[in-house]
């Protein structure tokens, strides 16, 4: 088996156009904490179960690791600014994000596609990952054009 360049892996992977979302929820002093994904994926329908996976290396791991619920909101093709910012490892993503208080304390964004509050069903190893799989508890949808990432780039459908 030919060695894998973790450069062109990396280049590799980024060929499949993702969306973009962010996954929000409180650590345990009760302080709202969120991140940027592409990793979401749709799992089941019944039960409806998605999932995402974080890196271990992120400031927010051991937050997310040990949470029992998160909310995870599909971003609109307007919403590179809420990408970008909750994007940065700065510890105060939500000083100038307005937010509502959901199930268990989980801050909510007020702006998004569709929106999922979920309770953590299973975690997984996944290498320098894990995998967190939970089932959706509530959710709403405010269908409008995505934002996508593509190639290293964000992108829109038109
Ligand atoms: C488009 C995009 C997608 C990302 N997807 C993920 C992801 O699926 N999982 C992850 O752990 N980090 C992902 N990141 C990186 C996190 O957003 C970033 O590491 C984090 O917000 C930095 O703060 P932290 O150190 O507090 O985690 C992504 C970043 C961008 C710009």
């Amino acid at each position: 088996m030919s060695k894998i360049d973790i450069g062109e892996l990396r280049k590799a992977l980024g060929s499949y156009a993702t969306g973009i979302a962010v996954v929000t929820t409180v650590d345990t002093t009760g302080k709202p904490v969120g991140m940027t994904i592409s990793s979401f994926a749709s799992v089941s329908l019944s039960p409806p179960l998605v999932l995402w996976s974080i890196d271990r290396k992120s400031d927010l791991f051991e937050t997310f690791a040990q949470a029992s619920h998160y909310a995870i909101h599909i971003l609109r093709k307007d919403q590179e600014d809420v990408s970008n910012n909750f994007a940065t490892d700065k510890n105060d993503k939500f000083a100038r994000q307005a937010y509502e208080t959901g199930l268990s304390n989980l801050p909510l964004l007020p702006d998004y596609i569709a929106r999922f509050q979920c309770a953590i069903e299973h975690r997984y190893d996944g290498g320098d990952h894990i995998i967190l799989v939970g089932r959706i508890l509530d959710m709403q949808h405010k269908p409008a054009e995505p934002l996508l990432f593509h190639d290293g780039q964000y992108k829109t459908v038109s």
